[in-house]
């Protein structure tokens, strides 16, 4: 359902997109959170994570992203691999993927158009070269991975607070 802000409640829900939910998404999901909680506008967010396959469902992240997290002071607690719905699909607003492949599996889950956008987290760094996030389980480099995703995430915040310019708490 498209997001609907209201003047006294506003809320926006998204969710991170990678292969196992296990080092990009909810290495985004956390980066997110902080930058909102910074901004003063964690409230006006719903944040999540999933990934579209299925090994590592009920576990924390993978240790190297949580120790880039933490190394940056981000918490890193509290979150578990889960795989995406579609009932996901029909909940969030907006559904932000870390490469191509994952678009390609969100959009074999079968939404219908009035379901979240899905947009790849790389198109907030249209002066980026690099369009997908690599993944750091087959290619390491977790700070790499953790540049960009904060990056993009941090453009992606931006871009939401444009758009709906409301008062901080
Ligand atoms: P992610 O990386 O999509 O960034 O979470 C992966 C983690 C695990 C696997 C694949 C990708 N795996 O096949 O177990």
């Amino acid at each position: 359902m498209a997001a609907v802000w209201h003047a006294s409640h506003m809320t926006t829900s998204i969710l991170f997109v990678c292969l196992g939910n296990y080092c990009r998404s909810p290495m985004a999901e956390a980066l997110f959170r902080h930058h909102a909680r910074e901004e003063r506008v964690l409230d006006r967010f719903r944040i999540d994570s999933a990934g579209t396959g299925d090994w590592h469902l009920g576990k924390p992240p993978h240790r190297e992203t949580i120790a880039q997290l933490e190394l940056h002071g981000i918490d890193a607690t509290g979150m578990l691999a889960r795989q995406i719905t579609v009932d996901d699909l029909r909940s969030f607003d907006h559904v932000i993927a870390m490469d191509l492949a994952n678009v390609r599996d969100l959009r074999s889950l079968g939404g219908s158009p009035a379901d979240a956008t899905i947009s790849l987290l790389l198109e907030e760094l249209p002066d980026t070269e690099i369009t997908e996030v690599p993944d750091p389980y087959y290619v390491g480099s977790y700070d790499v991975t953790y540049e960009l995703v904060d990056a993009g995430c941090r453009a992606l915040l931006a871009r939401l607070i444009h758009e709906h310019p409301l008062p901080r708490t």
